[in-house]
């Protein structure tokens, strides 16, 4: 979500940090900082907004001396996004910089009793620690002390007065990679490729929990070892991490979200939004408006809400509701969800409610966006900045915070939390190369035909109306999503040998009734593809899913391979896959 640049040498320092953080600034652009240690000065730099704030404020300046320096581009997860809470973060005599949520960093404020803070950054509490150990430790001691406290997703930078040129490192599931110089005392530091192609040929990514330093000429592993390989020197694909598209890697980074989502969320078998914590639990409904993507995430959503937490639930078109002079119930509780938090008819929704006094929480992806900025309440759904036109894995962030968000507002003591919990905790939805390779083979068989049906019943229904977004908007072929049980009050007229009819079939939720249905599909010629754990006889085409007890479990997995579905059959048909035609990223006309 933010990014991370360093370095240690001799070249002019301001400029590579700047020009490394330009190359991540598309993750995270609330606000930009560096701190460089030179001449056993050490100085810090921070602005609000774009990385150019940054630059205009450091305009004049120039460090070309033997040091070091850190830079960091900010996604803010705690705290406004202003000067104060950008990082680096300082004590001192040291500063630093992190990507990543310190999970137990309230609790580590506690060892900290003297120490003022000067943020409301989860960040700040590395600093401090790090300056109390050395009283007692030297510095690679106190350092390893501190890692080894800290609790959570983290890539961490640190420099300090108490060690010249030296930069120290730390990282557990969030990316950091060290990369050679020119020469043997040269050494850069990234959370991704992008900022190292052209300046370095190898590179060592590290692994979760790896820690040390690097100083003058060399890397020290306080804990783990490092393996260089070549780097590869496309910029464009250094940036897309070496996938052919932003869509496919959105799609791979969707286990790495699930984690960053439920980071924090989950404490003493209890469900924790802090951010939440003045809203009082005793509203009469939820209403939910939202478009597109998120629309359907707010469809499925209805199902958890009213199972889980037994409340009762609406969900509107934003477009539709805004003019439609809707009947509010004052005691309602207003959520609206948006990945851009800029959608023009989301926003005039969010807008309506406010003006009819309900109380309102926004889901967004983009902190300090528009309705995140309006809602008197928000949950960042901690996606990461989604670059491809095509949601992904905003709807996946999505679905996972509302599920917990399901769990949280539940009032039904009887229900078995912990087992809900469990499932949560465990959830992997790491793309299965296989079943991508099958999909990919697959794919060349729906290129003809008059269009698709996407079918399913219950949660899994809004998942077939995303699979039909999805393809329709990427590969521009005619695609609708259904409940299964709807089919012969119409649709299924159209069936014949020129149809694709793509059914979820989930093992642990109302397989026999969706089973009925595609049998009344496959009487009447249509071509069926079958996602299932459950062999099926007539499909023509299969996708075996797990074998897992819970429908959830087999609604992300059924996400993730209709996702790869659309994202292959767009491919094969030559579309742009992440720039697709007449549409936007951010939708702020009505
Ligand atoms: O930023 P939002 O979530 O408010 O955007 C809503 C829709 O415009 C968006 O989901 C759109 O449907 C996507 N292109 C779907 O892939």
């Amino acid at each position: 979500m933010c990014g991370i640049v360093g370095y240690l040498g001799n070249k002019e320092k301001k400029e590579i940090i700047l020009n490394g953080l330009k190359e991540l600034e598309y993750r995270g652009y609330d606000s930009a900082g560096m701190a460089i240690l030179c001449n056993d000065e050490l100085k810090f730099y921070k602005k609000a907004g774009k990385l150019q704030n940054l630059s205009d404020f450091m305009n004049d300046l120039s460090f070309k001396e033997l040091g070091v320096a850190i830079g960091h581009t900010r996604w803010a997860t705690h705290g406004k996004p202003d000067d104060i809470n950008s990082h680096p973060h300082y004590g001192e005599f040291s500063c630093v910089i992190h990507n990543g949520i310190i999970e137990n960093y309230k609790e580590l404020k506690e060892e900290l009793k003297n120490v003022n803070f000067n943020s409301q950054t989860d960040t700040e509490v590395i600093v401090h620690l790090f300056e109390e150990y050395t009283k007692k430790f030297d510095v690679y001691t106190a350092f390893s002390e501190v890692v080894k406290k800290l609790q959570g997703a983290y890539a961490i930078l640190l420099i300090t007065k108490k060690a010249k040129n030296t930069i120290f490192f730390a990282k557990n599931n969030a990316p950091l990679i060290i990369a050679k110089g020119d020469n043997d005392k040269e050494f850069y530091l990234a959370s991704c490729d992008a900022p190292l192609v052209g300046i370095s040929k190898e590179v060592a990514y590290l692994n979760d929990g790896d820690y040390g330093y690097i100083s003058e000429d060399k890397i020290t592993l306080l804990n783990g070892k490092i393996e260089f390989k070549q780097l590869s020197s496309d910029r464009q694909s250094a940036q897309k991490d070496g996938f052919s598209t932003f869509m496919e890697k959105e799609i791979y980074e969707q286990a790495q979200i699930v984690k960053n989502v439920i980071l924090g969320r989950i404490k003493n078998d209890k469900i924790c939004f802090d951010e939440l914590s003045s809203l009082e639990n005793n509203f009469s409904k939820i209403i939910i408006c939202a478009c597109g993507t998120s629309y359907h995430a707010a469809l499925a959503s209805a199902y958890l809400f009213e199972r889980e937490a037994k409340i009762e639930v609406r969900i509107e078109i934003a477009s539709e509701f805004r003019y439609k002079d809707a009947y509010l119930d004052k005691n309602a509780l207003f959520i609206c969800i948006s990945q851009s938090g800029e959608t023009a008819d989301t926003l005039e929704a969010l807008k309506i409610a406010k003006e009819n006094n309900l109380k309102t929480l926004a889901l967004c992806n983009v902190d300090n966006s528009s309705i995140a900025r309006l809602a008197d309440y928000c949950v960042l759904i901690r996606a990461g900045i989604e670059k491809s036109v095509a949601s992904t894995k905003a709807f996946c962030a999505q679905m996972v915070n509302l599920w917990l968000l399901s769990l949280y507002f539940n009032k039904n003591e009887k229900r078995a939390l912990k087992d809900e919990i469990f499932v949560l905790k465990n959830l992997d939805l790491s793309v299965n190369k296989t079943q991508h390779e099958k999909i990919k083979r697959l794919s060349k068989r729906y290129l003809h035909g008059h269009g698709f049906f996407f079918i399913s019943r219950d949660i899994f229904y809004p998942l077939a109306l995303e699979a039909s977004l999805k393809l329709k908007e990427i590969s521009y072929l005619h695609a609708e999503g259904y409940a299964a049980g709807e089919m012969k009050h119409g649709p299924i007229a159209l069936a014949d040998s020129e149809l694709f009819c793509v059914a979820f079939m989930p093992k642990n939720m109302l397989y026999e009734k969706t089973k009925s249905n595609v049998l009344e599909l496959s009487a009447r010629d249509a071509n069926i593809l079958v996602i299932s754990p459950i062999e099926f006889d007539m499909a023509d085409d299969f996708i075996k899913t797990k074998d897992c007890n819970h429908y959830m479990i087999e609604f992300f997995e059924m996400m993730v391979i209709m996702q790869l579905f659309a994202l292959e059959i767009a491919n094969k048909v030559g579309a742009n896959v992440d720039m697709p035609r007449n549409l936007a990223k951010s939708v702020t006309v009505e």
